[in-house]
């Protein structure tokens, strides 16, 4: 996610920004810029690409700049690739050269959220007469209110409800107005913003840890509201543009849980983001109940030539692929082989010529997945991508390109963005089997509609996590844990069973539940304890099945299955449930109480959750 900043009052502006903005960098950035007026002079504009420093070192920590008044950010790249004319600030005219400078433009603002509806709004106005210079959704949102602002009453207020009455998307605004010099106006819809006062100064941000060192005292502003910040004051408005009166609330969080979010770990607020980041991913391809790949760029006649596709990666984003190979198979009855990308690289792999190779990555930087993303595209196979980070070496490199947008990840156990990868992966396959004609427009509508419930299923799930927390801790002491499940529930069991072992360290094994009784069962003695996934009903009775010949050897079990399913209770020594959904899309739900699991169990043993010993976000070395 971006980070946004704002101030108005007595100081200097430029250095409380950058301030602000280095407050904020623990959420990944690929870019920065400021924007500060002075008076009644135009906004002067200074962006760069790459770290905060070097746009601290361009003005001279801010002392170049002069003005009381100015907004800043730091950009996630979504749309449009990480470079100096992408970065924010955005302005509503013509933006030559590298967009530094004094600007004439009207509007000028800064922007985190992702605009789904981005692409028909610049149509729009490029019919109107606008040009663009970067490739962002946020110099679209900008140019809208421009084109607001000109066409009624020049106010900005009114500018600004129109633009959010047609945007569809989330968004946090911080904007200046050339024709309201000592104003910042902001807007907000999903994204995060708060509003802090203090001693007849106006701050704003994105998140706590920017404004913090200046003021407790903020104002939270709610969707589909704006306000106008002058300074010490916020005046905040509704739609309609009737006034809204709000209370200051005092913050007491420190500096190290602001960042958390107020979670005790990055770990635990990721897990949270999750049907932000779900719901996000979801609207970048699938609109108005239709799937649209074009911004991935896969042509219906290549799809439907696809002889076989061969997923690779690592670690979690390898067990997504487990997910996506049973989908896939199922849906568009395409072959999928799943393979570790450390293997796939060095067994000479047959690749069919028609074959799709199709890389997953968080980061992109995989040392082992860039290397089989480079040998299927040295035996000329078609490639694409899976990845969060936007301009990472595997984008960079992949024929084509699928994001995610979980936004930055910090904990290196996986969460959100494991989660999105299972979404690109069930879209792929939904795509590929209309393409195909392996389902009608019909079926795609309904797998559409319950994908689109994913993001609430799992909020209802979180709502009761504290039973997972009283569950994990009884098992503080466990030697051996072993996670069985068939189908698509054994694929979770895969990613169950390594959240466990990265953060909490106790060993566990992911096992195919029928292939227990050949050698490994004996392993299990008295109190092991086997955790069992049953979301898939043709193969339910089967996995009770192995849960009992478990039982039978002494296993202490915990089920975990959809309600209605309550039959279990009379196998399982704890039962979790989880909302019923499309059995294509269980593993985004089962997931979840195992990613508590782990988490809960690793804070038992007193373990740092975020930073697990011996292990890197990401591993670009073999
Ligand atoms: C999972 O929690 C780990 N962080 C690890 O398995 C990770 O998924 C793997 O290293 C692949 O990383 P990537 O997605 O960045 O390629």
């Amino acid at each position: 996610m971006c980070g946004i900043v704002g101030f108005i009052g007595k100081k200097q502006a430029a250095p409380v920004l950058l301030d602000g903005l280095a407050k904020l960098e623990y959420r990944g950035y690929d870019s920065a810029g400021l924007a500060i007026r002075n008076g009644n002079e135009l906004a002067e504009v200074v962006k760069s690409q790459g770290r905060l420093k070097i746009l601290a070192e361009k003005t001279d920590n801010g002392n170049a700049l002069v003005g009381t008044c100015g907004i800043g950010h730091t950009r996630w790249a979504t749309h449009g690739e990480p470079s100096r004319t992408n970065a924010h600030p955005h302005v509503s005219g013509n933006c030559t050269g590298t967009g530094s400078g004094q600007v004439e433009s009207e509007v000028v603002g800064v922007h985190n959220g992702i605009i789904e509806n981005f692409t028909e709004l610049r149509e729009k106005l490029l019919k109107h007469g606008y040009t663009f210079y970067s490739q962002t959704d946020t110099e679209v949102v900008i140019k809208l209110v421009d084109y607001y602002y000109k066409k009624y009453t020049h106010d900005p207020q009114e500018a600004i409800a129109k633009t959010m009455v047609r945007v569809r998307g989330s968004y946090a605004l911080c904007l200046m107005f050339k024709s309201y010099p000592g104003e910042i106006w902001v807007a907000r819809k999903d994204s995060p913003m708060i509003i802090g006062i203090a001693d007849g100064e106006t701050y704003v941000a994105s998140d706590v840890p920017a404004i913090l060192k200046y003021s407790r005292n903020v104002y939270y502003i709610g969707n589909l509201e704006m306000a106008k910040l002058t300074e010490g004051t916020a005046t905040f408005y509704n739609l309609d543009g009737d006034q809204i009166e709000k209370e200051l609330t005092e913050i007491k969080w420190n500096a190290e849980s602001a960042e958390k979010g107020g979670y005790e770990h990055f770990m635990m607020k990721e897990i949270h983001e999750q049907p932000r980041a779900v719901a996000d991913t979801i609207h970048s391809v699938i609109k108005d109940n239709k799937i649209d790949l074009s911004s991935i760029g896969l042509e219906e006649e290549q799809i439907k030539n696809i002889s076989q596709i061969y997923i690779v990666a690592c670690g979690s984003a390898y067990h997504t692929g487990v997910v996506t190979q049973y989908v896939m198979e199922d849906l568009a009855k395409i072959p999928v082989r799943v393979e570790l990308a450390s293997e796939f690289r060095y067994r000479k792999p047959l690749l069919d010529k028609n074959g799709l190779v199709i890389v997953v990555s968080q980061s992109g930087e995989t040392a082992d997945t860039l290397a089989a993303l480079r040998l299927a595209k040295d035996k000329g196979i078609k490639t694409l991508a899976i990845v969060n980070v936007v301009g990472s070496s595997i984008a960079r490199e992949a024929d084509n390109v699928f994001y995610t947008l979980a936004g930055p990840e910090i904990a290196v156990a996986t969460t959100k963005a494991y989660s999105t990868q299972l979404i690109a992966g069930y879209i792929l396959a939904m795509q590929f089997a209309l393409v195909r004609n392996e389902i009608d427009e019909d079926k795609l509508a309904q797998l559409i509609t319950e994908l689109r419930t994913i993001p609430q299923k799992i909020e209802k799930i979180l709502e009761d996590k504290e039973r997972m927390q009283w569950f994990a801790a009884k098992q503080v002491n466990a030697q051996d844990v072993f996670f069985i499940g068939r189908g698509i529930d054994y694929a979770v069991c895969l990613e169950g069973s390594l959240k466990m072992k990265e953060i909490s360290y106790v060993h566990s094994e992911a096992y195919a539940a029928g292939e227990l009784k050949h050698g490994t069962i004996s392993l299990i003695e008295d109190g092991t304890l086997v955790i069992s996934v049953l979301t898939q009903s043709s193969l339910y009775e089967k996995t009770v099945s192995n849960m009992v010949e478990c039982k039978s050897r002494g296993a202490y079990l915990m089920g975990l299955t959809t309600y209605g399913h309550y039959g279990i209770e009379d196998t399982a020594d704890f039962t979790v449930y989880i909302p019923k959904t499309d059995e294509h899309f269980a593993a985004s739900l089962s997931v979840v109480p195992l990613q508590l699991m782990g988490y809960y169990l690793s804070v038992s043993r007193g373990l740092d959750v975020d930073k697990p010993r011996n292990l890197a976000k990401s591993v670009t070395v073999e």
